[in-house]
């Protein structure tokens, strides 16, 4: 016991030697187009947050939440299956499942427990579970804890999809997840494909939409609308903490006989708390707040379509994609980590993402857009990453 924390410190201390360690930033304000930096009280573009559409700090959807504060109280105090269901969950997975077009949905108080509690849940080690190599790291916890027969396909390779399945067809079940927008490297699952090879070899197909549910497609509802096969994925994870109203929670919505199973069987069910229902009730609030604004989505990809064809311009070669998540690779953990603290400087909060988020030697800046941004929020973004580009000397 004694030596542990010694050990833990002196790690610390050769993390802050590397420039590699992390120094939390502490914000006194909501998440926004921009936001007000706790220590100086400075005001700053806000470039990292996952709050895609702005519905974190909307007045309705605020307002929602608050009202179900006042009416329901602090929270569940119980799991779903004792005495920890609230009507405001029922109309919320009602809602989910509506939106996304699938029989049911399940929440759970993040999407982090959605997908650990889903594969463990119901495949054993009869099964085969195939799982992107850049899955998120909950996915990843997620198939660890599966006895099922892992086959780990190499990002986004259909050859080696389809060769896991050949791979497997002894198996009792197959299971394909994957992420539907990858995190770090913001690119779209190839899910036509994946959907074809699904179907071929008999196998089911789940997809974590975190990045992608109210961002893809024209009308938010993720990476399936974006490829015109709305309702045909048979399983869809994702989160309440991003554009659905950034508050927390996460879900699991696919065919009745799932959601029932996972509510008697997933380990976070049965033995974590509900989400509390003023977050289930923002969260709803954020889902009719999209339905009866699509123009959000639309204003979001004009912002991404302008940043992107604006850091090109500049000189910067952020990763190829579609998506509001626009990274820019600097190669080492130290270097990505000092480009942040220069723009912070400048007046602009984005975080360099390093070892062990992402591979060695592939640290990076990872730009995130908004709705709520405006066009000037973006130009003084590019002016400020012009001026600290050329001193790093990467423009
Ligand atoms: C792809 C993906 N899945 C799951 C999660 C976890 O979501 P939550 O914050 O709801 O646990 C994240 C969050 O970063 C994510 O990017």
């Amino acid at each position: 016991m004694s030596g542990l924390f010694e050990r833990l410190a002196s790690e610390l201390s050769e993390m802050k030697g590397q420039g590699v360690y992390k120094t939390l930033v502490h914000l006194d304000s909501p998440q926004d187009a921009v936001v007000t930096l706790a220590e100086t009280g400075r005001e700053v573009i806000n470039l990292c947050s996952n709050n895609y559409l702005g519905l974190c700090n909307t007045p309705e959807v605020v307002r929602a939440g608050s009202a179900a504060y006042e009416e329901l109280g602090a929270g569940t105090s119980s799991v779903r299956f004792i005495c920890g269901t609230f009507s405001i969950h029922k109309r919320l997975e009602e809602k989910i499942a509506d939106f996304l077009g699938t029989e049911s949905a399940l929440t759970y108080v993040s999407c982090w427990t959605a997908n650990e509690g889903l594969m463990p849940t119901f495949l054993g080690d009869e099964d085969a579970l195939i799982s992107d190599e850049l899955n998120h790291a909950s996915i990843i916890d997620g198939v660890r804890m599966t006895k099922a027969k892992r086959k780990i396909y190499k990002h986004s390779d259909m050859a080696e999809l389809q060769q896991a399945l050949k791979d497997t067809q002894a198996a009792r079940h197959r299971f394909i997840i994957s992420d539907g927008v990858f995190s770090m490297e913001g690119d779209i699952c190839k899910l036509p494909d994946m959907l074809e090879l699904a179907e071929k070899y008999d196998a089911a197909l789940a997809l974590d939409d975190s990045h992608a549910t109210g961002v893809l497609g024209e009308t938010g509802r993720g990476t399936a609308e974006h490829y015109g096969l709305h309702g045909r994925v048979h399983v869809i994870t994702s989160t309440l903490g991003k554009a659905l109203g950034g508050a927390a929670g996460g879900f699991t919505a696919g065919p009745e006989a799932l959601t029932d199973y996972l509510t008697q069987r997933s380990r976070p069910q049965l033995f974590s708390n509900a989400l509390p229902p003023a977050t289930a009730a923002h969260s709803l609030a954020a889902i009719e707040h999209l339905e009866k604004h699509p123009e959000l989505v639309r204003k979001l990809r004009a912002n991404t379509s302008y940043f992107r064809e604006r850091l090109l311009e500049e000189g910067f070669k952020p990763i190829e994609g579609d998506t509001p998540i626009v990274p820019i690779i600097i190669g080492e953990t130290a270097e990505a980590i000092r480009m942040s603290k220069m723009l912070l400087d400048e007046g602009v909060f984005v975080i360099g993402f390093g070892y062990p988020v992402v591979p060695k030697g592939t640290a990076r800046v990872r730009c995130q857009i908004s709705a709520a941004h405006e066009t000037e929020h973006l130009d003084a973004v590019i002016d400020a990453m012009k001026r600290v580009g050329s001193q790093l000397g990467i423009v």
